[in-house]
């Protein structure tokens, strides 16, 4: 653990997509929307949510007591305090990301390492409705921008299904070397599945992913 000065810590890139992107660590009034967002978009992230390898399909969802302790009214003062405690403590960043003013999806950075690691993965998800207009690969570039300059992190990771396109389009974008597969990763709906493994270290991004996307959006756009 490290304590992370400065955090909650809300990111804010104004001009560089058709509306403003915010990295905002989330907030109790956040819970309802998100929880909407993501009901609305059940159907398209199932398939990637991490499963339990020893339940069987649907246990969590049959069990009683999970199912009263998601409905209790204080779980989400718990979740925000428990996010803010982890970030504080440099054990995960996660934020909320908002375009425009809408709730438009989750960055997470976890599994953080300190020691002579510095390393840590990254997760995200953007509203289906919202996909396309390159709010993830800015979100990450900010997210990533943050760890390489504030918290003293050296690498970050993504593990990726090689048939999710969309999101190795995301990384690939930002300049994240493909390292290869790794085999039976991680439990996702009901199966060991491979990842492919990019990551990217601060030194290869001196000026930040950020300065990076915005030439390469500026290029692209100038043909
Ligand atoms: C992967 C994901 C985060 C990309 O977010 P995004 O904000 O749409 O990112 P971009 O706008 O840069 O688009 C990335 C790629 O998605 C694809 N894409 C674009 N619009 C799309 C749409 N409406 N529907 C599906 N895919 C689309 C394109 O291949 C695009 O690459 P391109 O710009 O080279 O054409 C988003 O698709 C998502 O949340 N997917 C489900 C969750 C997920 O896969 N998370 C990552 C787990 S590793």
């Amino acid at each position: 653990m490290r304590r992370i000065r400065g955090w909650p810590a809300t990111l804010t890139e104004p001009d560089l997509l058709d509306a403003p992107v915010v990295l905002r660590p989330a907030r109790v009034s956040d819970v309802k929307v998100r929880r909407a967002v993501m009901a609305a978009n059940d159907s398209w992230l199932r398939p990637l949510n991490a499963t339990d390898p020893d339940a069987p399909a649907g246990a969590a969802r049959a069990n009683p007591l999970v199912a009263m302790a998601r409905r209790s009214p204080a779980l989400p003062y718990l979740a925000v305090a428990r996010s803010q405690w982890k970030g504080r403590r440099g054990i995960a960043f996660s934020w909320v990301v908002w375009y425009g003013g809408q709730f438009a999806g989750d960055l997470t950075v976890w599994h953080i390492l300190w020691g002579p690691n510095r390393s840590a993965e990254v997760g995200y998800w953007i509203d289906e409705r919202l996909t396309g207009r390159g709010i993830a690969p800015t979100a990450l570039a900010m997210g990533a921008d943050y760890c390489f300059k504030h918290t003293g992190l050296h690498r970050l990771e993504a593990g990726i299904q090689p048939e999710n396109t969309a999101s190795r389009r995301v990384v690939e974008k930002l300049g994240f070397r493909d390292e290869g597969t790794r085999t039976g990763l991680v439990h996702i709906d009901g199966a060991w599945r491979d990842h492919v493994c990019y990551a990217i270290t601060a030194e290869a991004a001196p000026d930040g992913l950020l300065h990076r996307w915005r030439n390469s959006l500026a290029t692209s756009r100038a043909i």
